[in-house]
């Protein structure tokens, strides 16, 4: 890696090199903190935002300005990885043109590195435009959560051979449009095999099997944080909230015995300087 960030040479270089890439999401400044002090090379600011930290149902509800709001933090917090900022529901499918001023909005905005969109062939202006202004972008095939419906729920996608015909075409246009990378979420470890032979960019998996480029993850799931359904391909590495529980519950049983705060935590005065703001 050269000084500083990672770049999006240094991830085809570890593709060159069959280096696994770790993408992990963040939403936060103390999350990016913890995730690139970790080593994670690559923060993907997701729309996943809209169900782990906004209790939305799914990620069609979430704004460009959440994503903005929430990349300005990750990017702060962050040092080393590359960062990348989603563009959510509809901020690149109803005009090539206004795709690219939303990813600039992005870059501009937040300091990000680069910015993911979901689809293949269907927005491959978008992907031109954007790709086409300079702006490193990242594809997202499969399952794509912003079209869940139209896909008919969270489910596998490609085991159908015309499904899986369609996403390799659409893999093949988004390097060729200029993406410079690519996560496949939710589909055939077959399927994900030949699409990451076949591409010459990283391709990230979700659900996607061991023989694509990289792994990416949702942090809460990683952590234990997120309390709704956990999709088979999560594996869960931490048990965060039932230690963060033990210790809320600690210190609310501790302030209503009177036990915090202790000597320690406390300021003193002087007898005197008391008195003295107590006269008449
Ligand atoms: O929004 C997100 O977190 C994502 C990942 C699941 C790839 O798109």
């Amino acid at each position: 890696m050269s000084a500083g960030r990672f770049s999006t040479l240094d991830f085809i270089e570890m593709k060159q090199k069959k280096e696994k890439i770790t993408m992990i999401t963040a939403y936060d400044h103390p999350t990016a903190q913890l995730v690139d002090e970790a080593g994670a090379e690559f923060i993907l600011v997701g729309d996943s935002l809209g169900m782990v930290v906004l209790g939305y149902e799914d990620t069609l509800a979430v704004t460009l300005d959440d994503m903005i709001h929430h990349g300005k933090a990750v990017v702060r917090g962050s040092k080393n990885a590359f960062v990348v900022v989603d563009m959510p529901f509809l901020t690149y499918e109803v005009s090539s043109e206004k795709a690219l001023l939303n990813a600039g909005r992005i870059i501009q905005e937040t300091g990000a590195q680069g910015v993911k969109l979901e689809g293949g062939l269907e927005i491959i202006d978008a992907v031109k435009s954007i790709t086409g202004s300079g702006i490193p972008l990242v594809g997202h095939l499969g399952l794509t959560p912003q079209s869940a419906g139209q896909l008919g729920g969270f489910k596998v996608q490609g085991k159908d051979p015309r499904v899986a015909k369609k996403m390799i075409e659409d893999s093949l246009a988004l390097e060729e449009a200029g993406a410079f990378s690519l996560v496949l979420e939710c589909v055939p470890w077959q399927l994900a095999k030949v699409i990451t032979e076949k591409l010459s960019i990283p391709v990230i998996g979700i659900g996607a099997g061991k023989f694509c480029d990289g792994q990416v993850l949702v942090y809460h799931d990683v952590m234990g944080l997120y309390t709704g359904k956990r999709p088979k391909f999560v594996k869960q590495y931490a048990e965060a909230r039932n230690e963060m529980m033990k210790g809320m519950q600690a210190y609310i049983s501790e302030v209503r015995q009177s036990i915090f705060p202790e000597e320690k935590h406390i300021f003193t005065m002087s007898e005197e300087a008391l008195a003295k703001a107590l006269e008449t």
